[in-house]
């Protein structure tokens, strides 16, 4: 480039370019591009004209750098307007794709409610402590002496039988019932004593009614002149509060090897009152506890003055609890954690 009218004319072109390519730039991303390829100060094709400056006779150099730099802010302005109209396009595309339609019904929001079975033993525990009971925790691994010897059941003994037993090694096994809790409490404890031992157990048993897991609740009362009678009048109290002000308890003759006199403990039926129907399979009662008045051989065993005191243990099933209080008919259910059965439990 040798003079003023020739970088006129060259400036002309490049301006009509910039002008032919704008039709086509459509997002700000490709107006940033293509003003690198004008306004570069080394590569693009304004940037570069400063370097012609060189060639210019030395009375028009100045008019030159007025042009160079004219042509420079005029291709900046023509993009910055450019960005800013696309820029604000883009935005109100990205405003109507977010649209959040405020009227629409809000998202439910899922609580989530306590298992049955925790629901039940909170209910049970809250009933006992209120009859000043305290609650001892068992282990779920037990030795063979506290889950069965020292409860009157010794090797051999029939009533073993009773019970399918998970057995880890010849001494140690998963209890089978949380009267092995009533051993440990006796020997840590002097009477009067008065407890209850919520937790799991163990028997290898398995269908609608029964599962390997399983929970129960124990009860044990020992003081001086603890009878049959104490225990009569804290089940009725007891089941009032758990299954209706009408609920009245029924005793039958048993066997426990740990009891003596032992007793299954029916209730009349909450669902009919008495007169007979499906839960009650007719006959007006509903068996839910053992029970008994506790063996003196196992006061002994731990230590207690079976001549001074005497005491009563009870054990009910938790998960029978539930199905009948809530009407579920498989023990299964309450394990699953299908939450269209869980839903339905909730109180
Ligand atoms: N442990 C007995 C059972 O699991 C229930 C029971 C507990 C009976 C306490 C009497 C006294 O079947």
């Amino acid at each position: 480039m040798q003079n003023l009218n020739e970088l006129n004319e060259k400036i002309a072109s490049i301006k009509q370019e910039i002008l032919d390519n704008a039709d086509a730039l459509k997002s700000s991303r490709s107006v940033y591009e293509c003003r690198k390829t004008f306004l570069d100060s080394k590569k693009g094709k304004i940037g570069q004209l400063m370097k012609e400056m060189r060639n210019i006779p030395n009375d028009q150099k100045a008019d030159f750098g007025k042009a160079v730099n004219a042509a420079k802010e005029w291709a900046g302005q023509f993009f910055d307007e450019l960005d800013e109209k696309l820029k604000a396009e883009e935005q109100k595309l990205r405003y109507e794709s977010e649209k959040i339609d405020i009227s629409m019904p809000a998202m439910r929001t899922r609580y989530g409610n306590l298992h049955p079975i925790t629901t039940v033993r909170n209910q049970l525990t809250d009933i006992f402590a209120s009859m000043g009971f305290s609650v001892y925790e068992g282990t779920e691994i037990e030795k063979d002496y506290y889950n069965f010897t020292a409860l009157n059941t010794p090797q051999d003994h029939p009533a073993r039988d009773m019970q399918d037993t998970f057995y880890l090694s010849p001494e140690f096994l998963l209890r089978t019932q949380t009267s092995a809790g009533q051993i440990h409490v006796m020997e840590s404890q002097k009477p009067p004593i008065k407890i209850i031992s919520p937790g799991k157990v163990f028997r290898s048993d398995d269908d609608a009614t029964h599962s390997p897991m399983f929970s129960q609740m124990e009860g044990l009362v020992v003081d001086e002149g603890i009878t049959l009678c104490d225990l009569k009048g804290m089940l009725d109290l007891f089941v009032k509060q758990i299954f209706g002000e009408n609920t009245t308890t029924r005793l039958r003759p048993s066997y426990f090897p740990f009891t003596e006199p032992s007793v299954e403990v029916d209730v009349s039926c909450f669902q009919c009152g008495g007169q007979g129907c499906r839960l009650c399979k007719g006959t007006g009662w509903i068996e839910v506890l053992g029970a008994g008045v506790v063996n003196k051989k196992v006061l002994e065993n731990c230590g207690i003055d079976s001549e001074r005191y005497s005491g009563f243990a009870f054990g009910l099933g938790l998960e029978r609890i539930a199905m009948l209080k809530y009407g579920i008919n498989n023990i299964k259910l309450l394990f699953e954690s299908d939450l269209r059965v869980l839903d339905q439990i909730d109180d």
